[in-house]
């Protein structure tokens, strides 16, 4: 695949990335400066990353419709406008798990962020830590746990996906422990895979192909096919080397595609939280008994998510179904939101309606697609300097203060 994209690149005298301006061609870092919201580096990161990677990102599963709603039902919560407030001296300072964050920010874990960016994990792993908010690694990452714990200095959290094998998973969780990861996020929405149709389309089915179509992608988007030739972290590497008999990533493609774990239940929660010794946050809770049945086994937190519209098509947004879930556990546990965050003001709105913070999936995508590491941070400030104008808009200093009388009840949520 490599050979095929390096081939491409050399005959390449010059890009089909059209439509940019003399200015952005000549100097990437001012594209990305120039980018004042989300939306702007969702439109950069499509013309910098292959159509399959991507479109990987930007995709729900069958008809999208959970996709579009987590994104579209926080427009529907109107805020409210305070003045003659002081508004010096502003925080957006909180704690989660009892570490002190810069924002009610996280990054989400996802897959495959290593092909979004040469050493995808590693540039966002450093963004977060520089900033001051945690960051999260897939199971299904390019670079691996040690990878990140080797390149950052403050304890980050690993997600964990279950999967058949056991053994596998007590040395992952091991690995975990070792790189003193300070908490695990357990996934349990995915115990089978969602349909995506634009990954089917794209061959990015497990295994996944390639054609020459992929490889012609690849090389029209010469720097990023230039930054995966110099890198060696190419495949799934928490698992290359930890699972026998797998060597490249198509036979590990294959492997993890039939290793989810159907059999899942709540009973894992307490046995990963017992190997693990350290806190466990529960995700893709979207139903109020399943979070109570979360906190009962054992749940440090909770992240009620849908997975960002990537598993079951036609399931609510987060944002609708929060405060059933904050009115339920909202005193025995933290609960975090997922899903749909592209602004700080979806953030407050989160926090708003009892979420103590949020997590970030395709927004600190995008920005790893536009810029790699200068791009986390940038999609990170844009969050940051929304959410605090919002804040102030509304005659506040303080997140903390931020609650039900800072929105409109009569909207989306009606309650
Ligand atoms: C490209 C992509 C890959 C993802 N991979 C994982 C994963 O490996 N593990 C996981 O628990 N969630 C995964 N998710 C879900 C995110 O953790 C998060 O729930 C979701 O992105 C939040 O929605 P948002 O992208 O609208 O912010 C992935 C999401 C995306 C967009």
């Amino acid at each position: 695949m490599m050979q095929g994209i390096a081939d491409f690149s050399k005959g390449l005298k010059r890009t089909t990335d059209s439509g940019r301006t003399f200015s952005e061609r000549n100097n990437p870092m001012s594209a990305l400066q120039s980018c004042l919201t989300i939306d702007d580096l969702k439109r950069l990161a499509r013309r910098r990353v292959p159509k399959m990677f991507f479109d990987y990102a930007d995709s729900g599963s069958w008809t999208e419709s959970t996709y579009r709603a987590n994104e579209s039902d926080f427009q529907k919560i109107l805020l409210r406008q305070r003045v003659a407030v002081n508004m010096e001296g502003r925080s957006l300072k909180t704690e989660m798990l009892g570490e002190t964050i810069a924002m009610p920010v996280a990054i989400a874990p996802t897959g495959l962020t290593g092909m979004q960016s040469p050493d995808g994990e590693i540039k966002a792993a450093k963004a977060a830590e520089k900033f001051g908010v945690p960051f999260t690694l897939s199971t299904m990452s390019i670079c691996s746990i040690e990878d990140i714990a080797e390149n950052t200095s403050k304890p980050f959290w690993f997600q964990l996906y279950v999967m058949r094998d056991r053994g596998f998973i007590e040395r992952l969780i091991d690995r975990a422990k070792a790189a003193k990861c300070s908490a695990l996020v357990l996934t349990m929405d995915l115990q089978i895979l969602g349909q995506r149709h634009k990954d089917l389309r794209n061959g990015l089915s497990a295994p996944p192909k390639f054609t020459p179509k992929h490889i012609w992608q690849m090389a029209t988007r010469p720097a990023w096919a230039f930054g995966m030739l110099g890198t060696q972290r190419r495949t799934f590497r928490n698992l290359v080397g930890h699972v026998d008999n797998l060597a490249d990533l198509s036979s590990l493609s294959a492997w993890t595609g039939s290793q989810f774990d159907p059999t899942l239940s709540w009973s894992d929660v307490a046995w990963v939280k017992e190997r693990f010794g350290g806190k466990v946050i529960v995700k893709g809770v979207l139903d109020a008994d399943d979070a109570r049945l979360a906190v009962a086994n054992g749940a440090d937190g909770i992240i009620v998510s849908n997975h960002g519209g990537r598993q079951l098509d036609g399931a609510p947004s987060s944002i609708q179904v929060l405060p059933e879930i904050v009115a339920a556990v909202g005193g025995k546990t933290e609960i975090y939101l997922d899903g749909g965050i592209r602004s700080g003001q979806d953030v407050l709105k989160a926090v708003a309606l009892g979420a103590k913070a949020t997590f970030i999936g395709r927004a600190f995508l995008y920005g790893l697609g536009a810029g790699g590491e200068a791009g986390v941070t940038r999609s990170l400030e844009i969050i940051q300097k929304e959410l605090d104008i919002t804040m102030a808009l509304c005659g506040e200093r303080d997140i903390k203060n931020i609650g039900a009388h800072t929105i409109y009840r009569n909207g989306l949520v009606g309650n």
